[in-house]
């Protein structure tokens, strides 16, 4: 069994852990998990997010307005959401970004969105995690003109992009997917990416690793995706998840 595990991506507000949040989350202390980011994508789900954040001493919280919900979120919503980041527990502004496989929103809107809460997080001093889902060109667009601190998570793309967004000083998050069958990109990413700049994530509920897969995902299963990692890489499993919750650390600012 590992220990240190920094799970920097999660969605414990999900309906789909209604019947047994608390129990849940009190065991994955026993599974060796030590940090959790939970990522809000609406002001409901950032408040929720904050509840768990206050509730539980190893969950952090991610707050602001996802691709998804751009065109729904009103000025209001937003005003209400930036009152939030005085929080202690508030470590980043997320998940933000851009979602053009499923463009829920006008991707006017979602730009708008996500650059608003890109300027917003230069201000507050504070890191972003971006979602980006076959909108490359224009998150990378985004990303190089405001420069802020942060991760692309769920990456899911090239070695070369990976190299830009490490350029830029930023972190890739890497999830279940590397487990995947079909998993070719993630793992040229990972061959490629320096042990610096990664960061271990699930997305609970969504995308759990092999062998798991079509399951509920929960932070423990991160076990299975950072063995994959390690395995890449050459290094122990529990080497590498120390080195991941050193980097997430130095990146939300946790001590
Ligand atoms: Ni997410």
């Amino acid at each position: 069994m590992y220990g240190n595990i920094f799970d920097t991506h999660a969605h414990y507000d999900d309906s789909r852990f209604e019947e047994d949040r608390d129990e849940l989350l009190c065991s994955l202390k026993v599974k060796g998990v030590s940090h959790i980011v939970n990522c809000g994508c609406d002001l409901k789900s950032s408040l929720s997010t904050l509840n768990l954040a206050e509730k539980y001493d190893f969950i952090f919280a991610a707050i602001g307005v996802h691709a998804h919900e751009a065109e729904e979120t009103t000025e209001d919503d937003l005003a209400e959401i930036e009152k939030l980041y005085s929080n202690k527990k508030v470590v980043a502004v997320g998940e933000i970004g851009l979602d053009y496989h499923y463009d829920f929103s006008p991707r006017e809107r979602q730009i708008e969105i996500f650059e608003r809460q890109l300027i917003l997080a230069n201000k507050l001093n504070l890191p972003v995690i971006v979602h980006d889902r076959e909108a490359h060109e224009d998150t990378m667009n985004l990303l190089k003109k405001h420069r802020p601190k942060g991760v692309v998570h769920c990456f899911s793309g090239s070695a070369e992009m990976a190299k830009e967004i490490v350029k830029l000083g930023m972190y890739i998050g890497i999830g279940g997917a590397v487990t995947f069958k079909n998993a070719k990109k993630p793992i040229e990413v990972v061959e490629y990416l320096p042990l610096d700049r990664l960061l271990l994530e699930t997305d609970a509920p969504y995308m759990t690793p092999v062998p798991f897969r079509g399951q509920r995902c929960d932070s423990a299963h991160i076990a299975y995706t950072a063995e994959k990692i390690a395995e890449i890489k050459g290094i122990e499993a529990q080497e590498l998840i120390d080195i991941c919750n050193e980097n997430a650390k130095r990146l939300f600012n946790i001590t």
